[in-house]
């Protein structure tokens, strides 16, 4: 997939700020700091148009971005991070309950883990989520260049089962630091964009 632009809509905290474009969306999901805003970086080769961190927690908002005027990519704030008050935790909650239960365009989701770790509790009641809304995920194991070749099968195979991956749903190793699995990732997203 050829990137020609890409641009930030709106940082939206509640529904009425989405975008009311009639285009395709795919959401980001995962635990702080795993990559999610690195990912998107990646796929749409920019540095930091999504902006990273190395501490947790930052992103706070539903940033929507506008890739080649067609679909949206749409960053939004981790989970699992211990430092976050019950307050915060909620409206984490609302927020993601009010997009991802309601939003008429997404298409998909992108299930973002870490290569080296196994799945949490929460990593796995996402993905639930996700297929109780009947939304076709791919799940992107990140930071692979952090993770030796030999050991990449066993931990690919853990994650698999650990999530209790559906069939239909693919499961594709990725570095943002080297951009390997990009293109798997792009074929799988376009399937969903239908592009
Ligand atoms: P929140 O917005 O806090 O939820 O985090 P996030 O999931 O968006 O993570 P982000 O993309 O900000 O990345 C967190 C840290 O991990 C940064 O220091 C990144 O440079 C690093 N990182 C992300 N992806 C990779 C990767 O594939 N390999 C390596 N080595 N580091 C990565
Ligand atoms: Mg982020």
């Amino acid at each position: 997939m050829r990137v020609n632009e890409a641009e930030i809509v709106i940082s939206a905290v509640s529904k009425t700020q989405y975008p009311s474009d009639p285009i395709p969306e795919i959401a980001l999901a995962g635990r702080s700091n795993v990559g999610k805003s690195s990912f998107i970086n990646t796929m749409i080769q920019r540095k930091n148009l999504a902006r990273t961190s190395g501490k947790p927690g930052k992103t706070q908002t539903l940033n929507f971005y506008i890739i080649n005027k067609s679909f949206h990519f749409v960053d939004v704030p981790g989970y699992g991070y211990a430092k976050v008050s019950k307050a915060e935790r909620t409206r984490w909650g609302k927020m993601m309950d009010e997009y991802f239960g309601e939003r008429e365009q997404l298409v998909s989701a992108v299930l973002v883990v870490d290569l080296r770790h196994e799945p949490t509790d929460e990593d796995c009641m996402m993905y639930d989520y996700f297929k109780y809304h009947d939304l076709p995920v791919t799940i992107i194991a990140t930071k692979m260049d952090k993770v030796k070749k030999g050991k990449r099968p066993a931990q690919k195979k853990l994650i698999r089962e650990v999530l209790e991956v559906d069939e239909k749903d693919p499961l594709i190793l990725f570095s943002a630091e080297t951009s390997e699995g990009k293109d798997e990732a792009w074929k799988s997203l376009r399937s969903h964009l239908k592009m």
